[in-house]
């Protein structure tokens, strides 16, 4: 096996485990114990900057590939291959927006709501930062072929990535369960689409099963790459701040990789001296998915230093498959029973004192057209950051003065199903239908009017 990094490696993230793999395998879990894998790095053999604010000189030198990439521009941050290896098809050109007219909705003071447009990248979700990497490991180790399970978003981006990296691509989908904008994509990119009668969490199962035996390279974010590459949403938002921590910051939860990336990200960055403290997360789900919520709040599940009780875990799954249940949401990018990386996320909530919490379909729905009105748009599991800031407002668990980030992870366009369905059946106080008008001038005029 050829050694492509001497400072970057696989661990396992069990403290008892502990084992360390080099880069050049191709693991999703520990050989050794089976637990989650993280990519670690030895810090004191790259030439990291004393200061983040090194990494805004890079937009003068956007000229080149690397430091017009939002992933690749914080490359020391997760240098886990050679240049020459890197992927990027321009993702991570976000926008952290300051939006004071839904914060005033929200009973949120001037100048401390923002919301980080991850819907703007290539595919149209957060996803591109994170194949940015995964696929930039897939060439450094020579791989042909990658799949995924999905909801939708992973097949669009890993299609897109693939076709971009000439690679086979094949996504294993939930017959019913994904909005047709991100099927149309995965269609479109030339990826091998095979509908499962069955939810997200029996295509993760199958497509693990099915990378292992015919070795295929999974893309979901069990692979460790995944992680690093979301990590750098987090830095742009800093970057947006003038490096400044916000308060908060409020994300969806699905199979729980954003959360646990940004918990890395802030854990390294304070580890390295480069920020002073760590923001709070807030985890948000959707009821009729709410495994971490349940685990979380009612079992008391922790991260307990990587001891995580394993018992009230297969109690929790065991009482699902019992009552052969399977998750249901609007949000369907979110609608996951089983997450991967629920380790690392506990991991993530320790690290950033975080909070979990539930809302319902029509809270998501009412925030997602708020988000419509007075910002850029964002799909429905996007809008559950929104929401649960309304829960968390009016608990006080937030504070009406703190600065918190919403993480809009999917752009409007992926389920319009859902959007144009809000406002024609006036399923909310936000709708806004379309008018009839009789095909007459002087009517419409006073339709317009009226
Ligand atoms: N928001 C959107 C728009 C998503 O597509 C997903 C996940 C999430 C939030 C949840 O993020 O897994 O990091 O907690 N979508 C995956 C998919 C599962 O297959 O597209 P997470």
């Amino acid at each position: 096996m050829p050694k492509f990094t001497d400072h970057a490696y696989y661990e396992c993230i069990n403290p008892d485990c502990g084992s360390r793999f080099d880069c050049g395998q191709t693991l999703f879990k520990c050989p050794d114990c089976g637990e989650l894998l993280d990519i670690r790095y030895d810090w004191d053999k790259i030439p990291l900057p004393a200061k983040l604010e090194y990494f805004a000189k890079r937009w003068a030198t956007r000229d080149a590939r690397l430091d017009f990439s939002g992933v690749w521009r914080f490359r020391e941050l997760l240098d886990f291959c050679p240049d020459e290896h890197k992927v990027t098809i321009g993702e991570g050109q976000t926008i952290l927006q300051q939006n004071d007219q839904l914060g005033a909705e929200l009973g949120i003071s001037p100048g401390r709501l923002y919301l980080q447009y991850e819907g703007l990248n290539p595919s149209g979700s957060f996803k591109d930062n994170g194949m940015a990497a995964a696929f930039s490991h897939a060439k450094m180790v020579g791989i042909e072929s990658c799949a995924c399970a999905s909801t939708g978003n992973t097949s669009a981006s890993m299609a897109m990535y693939a076709h971009s990296c000439g690679l086979k691509s094949t996504v294993f989908i939930g017959a019913g369960r994904i909005a047709f904008g991100k099927l149309s994509q995965a269609m479109d990119y030339g990826a091998h689409t095979i509908q499962i009668l069955g939810d997200f969490d029996d295509c993760m199962r199958h497509v693990q099963d099915v990378c292992a035996r015919l070795k295929i390279y999974l893309v979901n974010s069990l692979n460790p790459f995944r992680i690093e590459g979301q990590k750098t949403i987090m830095f742009r938002v800093l970057e947006q701040f003038g490096w400044q921590v916000p308060d908060w910051i409020v994300v969806p939860g699905g199979n729980l990789g954003n959360s646990s990336a940004f918990g890395k990200a802030f854990f390294e960055l304070k580890e390295l001296g480069l920020i002073a403290r760590i923001p709070r997360m807030a985890i948000v789900n959707a009821s009729g998915a709410e495994t971490l919520a349940d685990l979380f709040n009612k079992k008391k599940l922790r991260w307990n230093k990587g001891r995580v009780d394993q018992e009230i875990i297969d109690d929790y799954y065991a009482d699902l498959t019992a009552k052969d249940f399977s998750p249901h949401t609007c949000a369907s990018a979110i609608e996951i029973s089983r997450p991967v990386n629920l380790k690392k996320c506990l991991r993530a909530l320790d690290i950033c004192n975080g909070v979990v919490l539930t809302v319902s379909d029509e809270e998501i729905i009412d925030s997602k057209a708020q988000v419509g009105k007075y910002g850029l748009g964002c799909e429905p599991a996007s809008a559950a950051s929104v929401a649960g800031l309304k829960h968390l407002l009016g608990d006080g668990v937030i504070g009406p003065d703190e600065t918190v980030v919403c993480i809009l992870t999917g752009h409007a366009l992926k389920d319009p199903d859902v959007t144009v369905n809000y406002h024609k059946e006036k399923q909310g106080q936000f709708s806004n239908p379309p008018v009839e008008a009789p095909n007459d001038l002087e009517q419409i005029i006073k339709l317009i009017k009226s």
